[in-house]
């Protein structure tokens, strides 16, 4: 990107949207549950009746294909480039949810200059005729092209485990975030995966709020808390999110329980067109 392009990249960051009510999976860290939880969530939010477009836009390590066990015909970097239409590049997952795949080191993607992004929501501008709400994966850390991604989800969810290394990194990449444009603030919620109880996990948030309160001004809000559970396991090795093999797991609970709460702050309303398969009370 050049430098004139770069400013304008920066000026407008923050302000382009997704097309459709939208939530980002993203963590300081690598390996804290992004695409487990993002297949899992994108799985409840069908079972509450709506329609679901999961969008891997992990730049690196490409793996919601993997995870929900499809055979992806064509990548989100055939959909950058003009190769496919959307509509030849989504793949239907478990539950009805449309899948877009990523393809391992997407160099287009792994760019993500202005271009890039602006060419990413052209590409899903009528995404709203098959989806009703948008859940995407994105890569772990604080690259430009992560940024660039997440500030396009209406929330911005940053994944965290116990760990402390994972706790540091989901707090530096809120930092990131913000200094790059506080009116994110507001749309930046936190998710605890894999804690050992659900007291671990409420520590962990309010430690984290502490930190973001006392440095960064900011009141981070936790919207779920997601067990550790062997379930989760077990799915990778099926090749099926924990959500669709184990649905009454402790982890498919609480993660249908954020689907709701997400739902609800997205203004998604009460999922009328619930799908024929897996209605939800
Ligand atoms: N709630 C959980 N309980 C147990 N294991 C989990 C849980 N969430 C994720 N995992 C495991 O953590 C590993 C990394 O998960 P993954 O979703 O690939 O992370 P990321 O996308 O953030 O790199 C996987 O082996 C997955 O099974
Ligand atoms: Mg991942």
């Amino acid at each position: 990107v050049n430098g004139q392009a770069h400013k304008l990249a920066l000026r407008t960051w923050g302000r382009k949207r997704f097309p459709l009510p939208s939530v980002a999976l993203a963590s300081g860290k690598g390996g804290v549950g992004k695409t487990s939880l993002s297949c899992s969530l994108a799985v409840s939010f069908a079972r509450q009746g709506r329609r679901v477009l999961l969008l891997d836009l992990d730049l690196g390590l490409a793996n919601v294909d993997m995870v929900l066990g499809l055979a992806p015909r064509a990548t989100v970097a055939d959909l950058l480039t003009g190769e496919c239409s959307l509509d030849e590049c989504l793949v239907r997952g478990p539950e009805g949810i449309l899948v877009l795949p990523a393809a391992s080191g997407a160099a287009e993607l792994a760019a993500a200059s202005l271009g890039d992004r602006n060419r990413l929501l052209e590409c899903l501008a009528d995404a709203g005729e098959r989806a009703d709400v948008i859940v995407a994966d994105l890569g772990a850390g604080v690259a430009h092209g992560v940024l660039e991604l997440v500030a396009l989800a209406d929330l911005a969810l940053i994944v965290t485990t116990p760990e402390p290394t994972a706790f540091t990194d989901a707090y530096a990449l809120a930092k990131l975030l913000l200094q790059r444009d506080r009116r994110v603030a507001e749309r930046i919620k936190l998710v605890v995966n894999r804690s050992a109880s659900h007291d671990e996990s409420v520590s962990v948030a309010h430690r984290l709020a502490r930190v973001a309160r006392q440095f960064l001004g900011f009141e981070l809000e936790t919207v779920g808390h997601v067990p550790e559970d062997p379930a989760a396991a077990r799915g990778v090795l099926r090749r099926q999110a924990f959500a669709v093999a184990e649905p009454d797991a402790k982890a498919s609970r609480a993660v249908a329980r954020l689907a709701r709460e997400l739902a609800s702050r997205l203004g998604l309303g009460s999922g009328l067109s619930a799908p024929v398969l897996g209605v939800e009370a």
